[in-house]
């Protein structure tokens, strides 16, 4: 994005976030997963999707597979386009949340900087989690076959093997899919959500 938009005017919302958050019982976020191809990422989301959904709350998933056939169809994977990507779902993200739903984002976004864009877009209501599988775990399970491809040099810039993965910092949550069970990470994920959503 190279030109910001000018001579425009925020809406004033008629609908407090507070009221929205009444009547779902719960305040709207973002809970943003980030991690490696293969970590888990878009297992745990559909799961705590289904967890949350069951009781009663306002939830989506946005995925990486799913926003890049649509809103992001025309980005690869550069560090550009990944930027690009990741502000979209940022944004798009925040919207979700400022609408009191609970979005469940599931984006490698390897980069910090992205990530403390989205942050920005979201505010308070958003909340960093690392699904964190070591690179080791997550080549050996390679469920569609694309480190084996990155390895032969048939797909380029794929994460963690030549191009970066940079780890948060300092995440509201870590899973660790390579030490636990899936239902332990998601049961790990809707305890959060249960002590950190609930109005
Ligand atoms: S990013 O970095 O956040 O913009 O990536 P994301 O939108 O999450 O898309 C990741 C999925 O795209 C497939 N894929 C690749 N991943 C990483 N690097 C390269 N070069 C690449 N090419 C294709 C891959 O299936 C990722 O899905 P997950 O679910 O993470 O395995």
């Amino acid at each position: 994005i190279t030109q910001k938009s000018t001579n425009i005017t925020k809406v004033e919302h008629g609908i407090t976030t507070d009221a929205r958050a009444r009547r779902n019982g719960h305040k709207g976020g973002v809970i943003w997963l980030t991690g490696l191809s293969g970590a888990g990422k878009s297992t745990l989301a559909v799961e705590l999707e289904k967890r949350l959904f069951e009781k009663g709350m306002n939830v989506f998933v946005l995925d990486g597979d799913n926003v890049r056939h649509g809103l992001n169809a025309n980005l690869g994977f550069s560090p550009e386009d990944r930027a690009e990507n990741i502000r979209r779902v940022g944004e798009v993200s925040a919207l979700f949340a400022q609408a009191g739903a609970i979005a469940i984002t599931s984006f490698i976004s390897p980069y910090r900087s992205d990530r403390d864009r989205a942050r920005e877009a979201a505010g308070e209501a958003f909340h960093e989690v690392h699904v964190a599988a070591d690179l080791k775990t997550c080549e050996e399970r390679d469920p569609k076959g694309l480190y084996k491809k990155a390895r032969a040099g048939e797909i380029k810039e794929f994460t963690g093997i030549s191009a970066p993965y940079e780890a948060p910092d300092n995440p509201q949550l870590t899973v660790d899919t390579s030490a636990g069970s899936i239902d332990d990470c998601v049961q790990q994920l809707v305890d959060y959500v249960e002590a950190n959503f609930r109005v």
